[in-house]
């Protein structure tokens, strides 16, 4: 006995066909039309397209940053992304500095353990590269992680330097993994906001001038000669502008295996009208890179639709507007300001740290945003309901291809005999007005407030089991699994 979903207007990333998909345990196991079903659930789909679920790719739940601890958690981060029609995301873990990457991901592991209500894998992001970590990389492979991911920016935080990274790249490159790289020049950064600050430049505003879009391209542009140089795949995460779409149109071109994707909030947010909104408002919107002009939305865009980026991810790392409200110092010394799982669930009024850190100073903003709940309806407004994209290549954006990159193909991110079961039901007619009042994501703001999009998903289902049904919530803690990915993941 199964699960029969009739009459859907079935997409992947090839085809849009109307048909039925039967679903037995965890997996597809039967496409076609007219399909018998006897003994067998059915869900009327007539109307709806029947989408894989959605995969984000870059997502920092749970992560110490910037004097405090992001919001979402591997709980109500998995629920948001759910409700949005994202059923699996691949998040960092973090090394810590002098520790191994075991350490790093035995952190993780415990935030995810028992905890996470949709699927899930790791990036291991590698901030102190030893001699003794150099030979710990592969040893990831055996854990399901191929993908290493290096900063070039945050100066004395995060940073690594251009030998770590080309080192990092030699060794991925021998083991079949892939790089990641945040490509900003941290060094220019690290002297222009010191002396912005100096200046008095400190509202919210002044983030853009310290970290402008040539230092991306700049940065963009190193990692690719490296890319290219030792034949390692590279993945540049959160691509913002003209300068760093220039370098990656070029370095493909030019047959260096190099990638990239952008976030949501690039296509939408401007300098002017978000960072330079009233008052104290433009701290909603800090993250690096900047959000930029309406220039570069279009160039995006552009960059999207003709294969030159391969993945729209959300970069969701979210952070209250107005936090720091309840006992969070007593809080923070009771759990070596690591652990914050629990902290708002004590009394409701309590918020950890925030935006308001920031207040007086640009760079001490915690950088990020939310989104893993509205990705896929907001691009669906402005992507498909706009004709910028067609259903097929929505999902070979949104779920298609990052599942190809980073080694999860076909298990997900797609719709075939044999794959998990991560389906939408999406109700192309449905209209959903996005706020904060009514996201699921544990954060007191949305980036895109107001926004009414038609087409959301109304049923959500992950490996056969319905996660959500309407507004209703049906999953469970503990149950969304850990995916082991593969190497030698092919370059799109
Ligand atoms: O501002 C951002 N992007 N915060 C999250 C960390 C990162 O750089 O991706
Ligand atoms: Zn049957
Ligand atoms: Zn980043
Ligand atoms: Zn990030």
């Amino acid at each position: 006995m199964g699960t029969l979903f009739k009459n859907g207007t079935i997409v992947t990333a090839s085809d849009e066909v109307v048909g039925d998909i039967l679903v037995e345990g965890e997996v597809i196991t039967l496409i076609g039309q007219s399909l018998d079903s006897d003994g067998h659930d059915v869900v009327d789909c007539t109307g709806k397209y029947i989408l894989p679920g959605g995969i984000d790719v870059h997502t920092h739940l749970d992560l110490p940053f910037g004097g405090t601890i992001s919001n979402d958690d591997f709980d109500t981060g998995h629920k948001a992304a759910a409700f949005g029609g994202t059923t699996t995301h691949i998040d960092f873990v973090i090394q810590p500095i002098g520790g191994s990457l075991a350490d790093g991901l035995k952190t993780w592991r415990q935030k995810a353990d028992g905890i996470a209500q949709i699927d899930y894998g790791f990036h291991m992001a590698i901030t102190d590269l030893r001699d003794e970590i150099m030979d710990e990389i592969p040893s990831l492979l055996e854990e399901g992680i191929t993908s290493l991911k290096l900063f070039m920016a945050y100066k004395n935080v995060y940073m690594i330097d251009d030998s770590t990274l080309y080192r990092a790249m030699q060794k991925a490159a021998d083991n079949g993994m892939l790089v990641m790289v945040h490509a900003e020049n941290g060094d220019v950064e690290a002297l222009l906001t010191p002396q912005l600050i100096a200046e008095g430049k400190t509202d919210p505003i002044y983030h853009a001038s310290s970290r402008p879009p040539e230092i991306e391209g700049e940065a963009t542009n190193r990692a690719i000669v490296m890319s290219g140089m030792t034949g390692c795949p590279l993945y540049i995460v959160h691509m913002t502008c003209e300068e760093s779409i220039d370098a990656i149109r070029r370095g493909r071109s030019q047959g260096a295996p190099v990638m990239g994707e952008t976030c949501v909030q690039y296509f939408f947010l401007t300098v002017d009208e978000h960072l330079g909104a009233p008052g104290y408002e433009g701290s909603k919107f800090v993250c690096s890179p900047p959000i930029r002009s309406e220039k570069d939305h279009a160039i995006l865009w552009k960059a999207v639709q003709d294969g030159t980026l391969q993945h729209i991810s959300t970069d969701h790392c979210d952070f209250w507007y107005e936090g720091g409200v309840g006992p969070w110092k007593e809080w923070m010394e009771a759990h070596n300001g690591t652990d914050w799982v629990g902290y708002e669930k004590q009394d409701p009024s309590y918020r950890r740290p925030g935006k308001e850190l920031g207040k007086g100073n640009f760079s001490k903003i915690p950088n990020g945003m939310p989104g893993i709940e509205d990705r896929m309806m907001v691009i669906w407004e402005h992507g498909v309901n706009t004709g910028r994209l067609s259903p097929t290549k929505f999902v070979e954006l949104m779920s298609t291809n990052p599942a190809k990159i980073f080694g999860m193909y076909p298990k997900k991110g797609t719709i075939a005999i044999g794959s998990d079961a991560d389906l939408l039901i999406w109700d192309p007619e449905a209209k959903h007005t996005i706020s904060a009042e009514t996201h699921h994501m544990r954060v007191d703001y949305n980036c895109y407030e107001g926004m009414t999009v038609t087409g959301k998903p109304v049923m959500v289902y992950q490996r056969g089991k319905k996660l959500v049904d309407g507004d209703e919530w049906l999953g469970q803690n503990g149950a969304g699994e850990f995916i082991k990915r593969k190497p030698h993941a092919p370059v799109l």
